[in-house]
């Protein structure tokens, strides 16, 4: 069987792509550590509040310039539904929804998160600048889906 040099070419592409693909798949969730949520990242929705860390919730200092910001997404409000955070500080963000699915859009950053009940979702951001950015529910969550925000504050 003769194969059409182009068709041959055309299969060592998409060989090499496929491949590529691969490769990053493997990068991100082994060295970079992007995978969904385990067993041990699940939450009982109706406890979330009682459950550390969600029993207080809120900024809290872990480390030299490492923070973690707890927050807990309900219909339709983020508590704490305002964060100041010092400027360049690391900041691991742990999130879940006592309710329906929610997310988190940090406006201006790459922190955009899905907030799933029964799951807690972790996502580390580095603050560089000082400002204020709208924290916004992206996941439409119902009849007042879009008066769900906060801000984060920068100083
Ligand atoms: Cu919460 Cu939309």
């Amino acid at each position: 069987m003769r194969v059409h040099r182009y068709e041959t070419a055309f299969l060592w592409v998409g060989a090499l792509m496929l491949v590529m693909f691969l490769g990053a798949l493997a990068y991100t969730s082994v060295a970079m550590g992007i995978h969904l949520p385990g067993r041990d990242a699940r939450i009982v929705p109706e406890e979330v509040r009682g459950e550390p860390p969600f029993d207080r919730p809120g900024l809290r200092q872990v480390g030299e310039n490492r923070y973690e910001l707890v927050i807990i997404a309900s219909a339709w409000t983020f508590q704490p539904s305002e964060v100041r955070i010092p400027r360049g500080a690391e900041v691991t963000i742990v999130t879940t929804s006592t309710d329906v699915i929610h997310g988190i859009h940090i406006e201006g950053t790459r922190v955009n998160m899905m907030v799933i009940p029964g799951q807690v979702a972790r996502n580390t951001f580095t603050f560089r600048d000082a400002g204020e950015h709208l924290l916004v529910c992206h996941e439409y969550c119902g009849f007042s889906h879009h008066t769900m925000f906060g801000r984060v504050i920068v100083e």
